[in-house]
């Protein structure tokens, strides 16, 4: 792929539309910051990457060293902080980089549907190439005024005249610049506007004042859509849930009423899966020959060869292989190789081996109020119901563990273990009792 082309994203707005403490960027879809979206696409397209941020700069750079930790070490990824104070809009946030390439393309950081094929249009030859969305209501977007079938200018919402307001053609908020001329002209932005800001649309008209040429791409919603509310955050995950949902289908997952499924981007499912309704993929999960039933969460595990649920938990760091986890079952950091565990238990920070059955109602007891400890279970052993596993502790191969013990401690090859009160018997209590 050639990467001869620069691409800045803005990320600097406060976001204030989004009513929260957190930055609008950091705001997940499909279980990832907005901006990480931008940002990986943009990988695909360029070596030369400045992502522009101010508020709350810090928090914003330091989410995203988690993800691009070798781009931004080989120079690929940048970060830049916008003169805000001095400089703020759209266009303020672009002054001071200094592009390498010969083209620039510019994003909204808060368009989270974006993809590397769709900015791939964007390499056309023109002073600027723009995004134009064809809308049944342009609200909340600048509006394109277009006159003799040509762009003249655009003009932000809170600028418009009622007749601009009316206009449904709107900026998508994503161009490719000539380098040279955003250079030359981003200097000559002013802030004589509604928001005192420096719009970077504007120069839009200069380009077209000068003759130069502009070229309007159209461009879809389902991939441009920007995000200023949680109202639009909300339909842009749908859209992208859909997105996810449609790859795992055609590639042979099954799934049982799709919209009602949600599945973090990053989740790999193979083989012939099954996806029962109101399933939960989670994080960087992996699901080989799964079948989850309805209502089970699996997150940061890996299921393979295995059933969950229907309502069955699988927790971060569970590895289950050839195994049966059935309802109101819950696996933290469990290797569970050819086990049953049917109902109603909790297994935390263990491993148990082929042909084990665990009984309804088992605990790991696996935290002391202090750290948290392992729990050993090998072959073939048969856990009675309600039992507590207090670890750490050891229960060897071909071991039977009677219901509602407590175990303590070690269990060697073969035995039976059973902690229990002795069962009495009274007769006639009840008629004492109760005086009947
Ligand atoms: C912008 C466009 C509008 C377009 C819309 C598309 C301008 C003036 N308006 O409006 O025509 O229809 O996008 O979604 O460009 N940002 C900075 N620094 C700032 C201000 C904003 O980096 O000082 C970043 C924001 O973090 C955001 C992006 O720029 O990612 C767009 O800013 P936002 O305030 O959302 O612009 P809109 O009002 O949506
Ligand atoms: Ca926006």
């Amino acid at each position: 792929m050639k990467k001869n082309l620069s691409i800045i994203i803005l990320a600097a707005g406060a976001g204030t539309r989004m009513k929260s403490t957190t930055p609008k960027v950091l705001h997940t879809i499909s279980g990832k910051p907005m901006l990480y979206y931008s940002i990986l696409e943009s990988l695909k397209l360029s070596d030369d990457i400045t992502v522009v941020i101010y508020h709350q700069a810090q928090r914003v750079q330091s989410s995203m060293e988690q993800f691009f930790q070798k781009e931004l070490e080989t120079g690929q990824l940048k970060f830049v902080v916008q003169d805000h104070e001095n400089y703020p809009g759209t266009g303020g946030a672009v002054m001071n980089i200094t592009p390498t390439h010969e083209k620039t393309l510019v994003l909204n950081a808060d368009m989270p549907l974006i993809q590397a094929s769709e900015l791939e249009k964007f390499d056309i030859d023109a002073t600027i190439v723009m995004s134009v969305l064809e809308l049944d209501s342009a609200d909340g977007y600048g509006r394109v005024v277009v006159e003799n079938g040509n762009v003249v200018k655009i003009v932000e919402q809170k600028d418009a005249n009622e007749q601009e307001l009316a206009i449904t053609t709107a900026n998508a908020g994503i161009y490719q610049f000539d380098t040279q001329f955003l250079l030359e002209h981003l200097p000559k932005l002013n802030n004589n506007n509604a928001q005192k800001e420096y719009y970077i649309t504007d120069l839009v008209e200069m380009a077209i004042n000068q003759g130069l040429s502009l070229k309007p791409l159209a461009v879809s919603v389902e991939n441009f859509k920007g995000v200023n509310s949680k109202v639009e955050l909300s339909q842009a995950e749908v859209i992208h849930q859909n997105r996810i949902k449609e790859a795992f289908l055609k590639q042979g997952v099954i799934m049982r009423l799709p919209d009602t499924i949600y599945i973090e981007y990053g989740v790999q499912i193979e083989g012939e899966s099954i996806l029962e309704n109101g399933v939960t993929l989670l994080g960087n999960s992996k699901l080989i020959n799964a079948h989850i039933k309805t209502n089970s969460v699996v997150e940061d595990s890996v299921v393979e060869d295995s059933d969950v649920g229907p309502m069955g938990r699988v927790r971060p760091g569970s590895v289950l292989k050839d195994t049966h986890i059935g309802n109101f079952v819950e696996t933290k950091k469990a290797k569970l190789t050819g086990v049953k565990a049917g109902h109603l238990s909790y297994l935390g920070d263990c491993e148990i081996d082929e042909g084990t059955n665990i009984g309804c109602g088992t605990i790991t007891c696996n935290y002391d109020g202090m750290n948290k400890h392992q729990t050993i279970i090998g072959k073939n052993v048969f856990v009675g119901s309600d039992t507590q596993l207090v670890a750490p502790v050891t229960i060897e191969d071909d071991v039977i563990i009677a219901a509602g013990s407590t175990i303590t401690k070690n269990i060697s090859k073969g035995s039976l273990a059973i902690t229990r009160a002795p069962l009495k018997v009274i007769k006639d209590y009840f008629y004492k009792f109760f005086n009947k």
